[in-house]
Formats: structure tokens, sequence, C-alpha cells
């Protein structure tokens, strides 16, 4: 099987690409390859490698700037997106392509897991570019997977976002400045390296449709940086505050859990908890190559 992934210099496509290895030849794509911006470069890569899967990482992931750059997060995340699609329908090429928890929060009241068929509705620029990319993929042929994720943190780090969470939250133990985190967004933190396995084990057993896919269990980010300084043996200065008084730009949802019922049943169980992936990242990211 040929695999070409585009975004593979990212933070989930850098631990996808190894894992991937495992079932094939891996083609690593960059925006040099395929800018999603320019779809003109679409069909002539497609040509040349002629992949059977077309593994999707790359984004437009500026939640924030998204809301004042509606135009680039659209082009990246949907129309080259859509052409993307189309292109690996015409060509046979099953396309795997990632979403976000961040296409659900307009019920304020929710407090239970989203399943693959609750309805969508996103808050801000960013979820809907990335609502309207997951249509794209759907509509364009029956032989994709559209995987949706969340809160992701991975060795590598997020391009976009320049780091991860726990990364930032460790660099501000080191600044001893006092830190202050949202309490009232619930989510899972997924670990990249988790993510990246089940997406393979997924690709492996041929799976198609819509898949959420995330560690287990949920918490706030509060409370993901009050067990990432618990691990880390750290006591600092943390206090927990309300997102209006954070004052993002972009509105996040309050709850935006996504159940894995559905990828346990194909894989046999859930994926581990999130306090055993961070657990996990903790001890890898000492073993990084700097
Ligand atoms: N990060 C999260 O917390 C999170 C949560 C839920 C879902 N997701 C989804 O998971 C996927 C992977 O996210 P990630 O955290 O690994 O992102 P990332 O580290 O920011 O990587 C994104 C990749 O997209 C590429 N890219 C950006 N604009 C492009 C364009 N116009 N054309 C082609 N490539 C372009 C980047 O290439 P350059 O290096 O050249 O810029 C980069 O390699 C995305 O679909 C994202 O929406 C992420």
């Amino acid at each position: 099987m040929r695999i070409a992934i585009l975004g593979a210099a990212g933070q989930l496509g850098r631990d996808l690409c190894p894992r991937l290895a495992s079932l094939g030849e891996v083609i690593p794509l960059s925006r040099a390859d395929i800018d999603l911006r320019l779809a003109e470069n679409i069909v002539p890569t497609l040509t040349k490698h002629q992949p059977d899967v077309l593994v999707n990482c790359a984004a437009y992931n500026f939640v924030d700037k998204a809301e004042t750059e509606r135009d680039t997060a659209s082009l990246v995340n949907a129309f080259g997106l859509q052409i993307l699609a189309q292109e690996c329908a015409v060509v046979d090429c099953k396309l795997v392509h990632f979403s976000t928890d961040y296409v659900f929060g307009q019920n304020a009241t929710r407090a239970t897991p989203y399943r693959e068929d609750d309805s969508p509705g996103p808050i801000s620029v960013y979820g809907w570019s990335k609502r309207f990319g997951e249509r794209d993929v759907e509509s364009a042929s029956r032989e994709h997977l559209v995987i949706r994720t969340c809160g992701l943190y991975g060795v590598w780090g997020s391009g976009g976002k320049g780091g991860n969470f726990v990364e930032t939250m460790l660099r501000l133990v080191g600044e001893g400045k006092p830190i202050r985190v949202v309490h009232d967004q619930r989510c899972t933190p997924s670990y990249t390296v988790d993510v990246a396995s089940a997406t393979t084990e997924l690709i492996a057993r041929g799976a198609t449709g819509l898949f959420h896919v995330t560690n287990s269990g949920d918490c706030t980010w509060y409370e993901f940086a009050q067990e990432i300084f618990r691990q880390s043996e750290l006591k600092p200065d943390l206090t927990p505050i309300i997102s209006a008084e954070y004052g993002a730009v972009a509105k996040r949802p309050a709850y935006s859990v996504l159940s894995t019922a559905k990828l346990a049943s194909v894989l046999g169980s859930p994926l581990r908890s999130w306090q055993d992936a961070l657990a996990a990242y903790l001890a890898e990211r000492q073993q990084k190559p700097t």
C-alpha cells in the first residue's frame, strides 16, 4: 500500500509517519507538494505519487486568528480540501482526514459525550471551516475516513500553535509567574502517539466513515494543568478562571467530549485514559532528541 501524508511535518503527521510505515510505503508531503490554498498542485502530486491512501494532517489551526482570517481558514480547511477530496475520488485514492471537537458547541447544556451521529453545531470560524471540510470529504466519495480528535499534544508540538498545552504549562512554571487556566471548557486532551496508533489500526482494518478518536475520560483545561503539575511534581501558583476572564477571541465549546464507543467497538477497547497518556508523553519528552 502507498500512503501519502500531507502535513507530514506537523505534530500529528510526525507521529503518524513511522506508524503508517507498518502498512506500506509512506510518502511524506509538505506544503511545497500541495498547498491547500492553491489547489493547482493537487493533481500533479497525486499523479506523481499514485497513493492508495492520502492522510491529510494539514489544516489551518489558528482558532483565534481564524475569526479575522476567515478566507484563509476556509481555503485550507474546506475549499482546498474539497478539491483534494474530489481528485482523490477520481484516482480511487482513499482520503483519511482529521477534524475536531470544535464542530460542536452550540448546545450549551450538553453534558454527555457526543457520538458520531450527533448533529454538529460549531460556534467559531475555525469550527465551521472544519465542519464544511468534513462535509466535503464525505460527499466526494464513500471511500473516506474522517477522524475527529481533540486537544492534541505530542513531542513535535503544533507548528501552527508553536508548541502544545503541556509545554506551555511547563514553560510558565519555569518563568515563575502565576498561572490562570480555564475551568469551564471540558474535553479530552489527546496524545498524538495514541491518535496516530488508532488511525493506523483503523486504516489497517479498512474502516470508512466518521470516527471519534481521543484518549478516554475528560477534564477541563484547569484539571489537565493540575494533573501535568502533579505528575511533574511541581507546585506552581495555579488558579482556575472562566473563559470570559481569559478573553480569547474565538468562542470554544463549554463541553466537547467525544464518545469513542464506536472506535472501541472496532478496536476492541478504548484508548488509554488521558492521565496515562500524559504520563507516557512526559516520559517520551525526556527522550526526544533536541
Ligand atoms: N492541535 C489540536 O489540538 C487539534 C485538535 C483537534 C483536531 N486537530 C486536527 O488535527 C489535525 C492535525 O493537527 P496538528 O496539531 O498536527 O497540526 P500542526 O502541527 O499545526 O500541523 C498542521 C500541518 O498543516 C500544514 N499546513 C498548514 N497550512 C497548509 C496549507 N495551506 N497547505 C498545506 N499544508 C498546510 C502545516 O505545514 P507547515 O509546517 O508548512 O505550516 C503543518 O504541517 C488537523 O486537521 C487539526 O485540525 C488538531
